[in-house]
């Protein structure tokens, strides 16, 4: 097969998902000093699919709420307003990318599961690590491998030539895309992100979650999602259509300075968190 460059498709940008307009919207109103709860709750309402989904997000097991929040309005109160931004985007993410069809033997639902697998993860490890933003590292696992799901569109007939070449060889992902298109979905992730304007710290987690480029700067953010894909992976959390399991590199480790005897811990509380949260996916 005739190798396409992947720039050509990505410089007609236009065939890339946009996100909805009630993203955008939700951004810029909460740039302004005056955004009331009630602004905010009727900018999300106006797409009810996201507003039931952002709701799901609030109730499941991420919060470990005492009760039930049943109100958007009540939703933005607890979270605030950045987590409530988080939450529209992972929320219309998966709405945007469900309405489009891979019918290549990439299996989506496992995508999804696979991508929430990494976001508790993530979120888990970063909480153990004492970040600041376990949030923003659950969204950055969320949408880790966002590009794979372009090249699974977009990119079908390559795609399954390059699951298939996974399955045979046991080459990772991001190597036989490389072989196949001449970049891997880390630069298609970090593209897309780039379009949405994701913030800077969620396009870098996004672009270097393989840690594969030795020049660029490791965040413990970026480490925390290296370690939770792989942990999920490991866990058969999902599947992003990896065959064998990688090695986690001891320098993700090391930056965030987890007592590697936590890791018993650690894997019980994502297993757990995992099962309670992939209930989002259901529409
Ligand atoms: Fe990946
Ligand atoms: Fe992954």
């Amino acid at each position: 097969m005739k190798q396409r460059k992947i720039e050509d498709i990505l410089d007609s940008v236009d065939r890339l998902p946009t996100l909805p307009t009630i993203y955008t919207k939700l951004t810029n109103l909460l740039q302004s000093p005056n955004a009331t709860v009630k602004m905010i709750s009727n900018v999300i309402s106006e797409d009810q699919a996201i507003a039931v989904k952002v709701l799901k997000l609030v109730n499941s097991a991420f919060y470990s709420l005492p009760q039930k929040i049943g109100s958007l309005k009540h939703a933005i109160v607890i979270s605030g307003s950045n987590q409530i931004r988080n939450l529209v985007l992972v929320a219309s993410t998966i709405e945007r990318f469900k309405e489009l069809n891979s019918d290549s033997s990439f299996n989506m639902q496992r995508f999804w599961e696979h991508s929430i697998g990494c976001a508790v993860a993530a979120r888990v490890l970063a909480e153990t690590a004492y970040l600041k933003n376990p949030d923003d590292v659950f969204t950055g696992g969320l949408l880790h491998d966002i590009g794979k799901l372009v090249h699974a569109v977009y990119l079908n007939e390559e795609f399954t030539t390059i699951i298939a070449d996974v399955n045979e060889s046991g080459l990772p992902v991001i190597e036989a895309e490389r072989k196949m298109l001449g970049c891997d979905h880390t630069y298609t992730g970090r593209v897309l992100a780039t379009k949405w304007n994701l913030s800077q710290g969620t396009v870098d987690m996004i672009e270097h979650h393989h840690l594969s480029d030795p020049s660029a700067e490791l965040t413990k953010e970026i480490a925390a999602v290296h370690i939770g894909n792989i942990l999920c992976i490991a866990l058969d959390l999902g599947s992003g259509g990896e065959k064998k399991v990688a090695v986690a590199q001891m320098k993700a480790w090391k930056i965030l300075d987890i007592e590697l005897n936590n890791l018993e811990t650690i894997v019980e509380r994502i297993g757990r968190l995992f099962k309670e949260s992939v209930v989002i996916l259901e529409s």
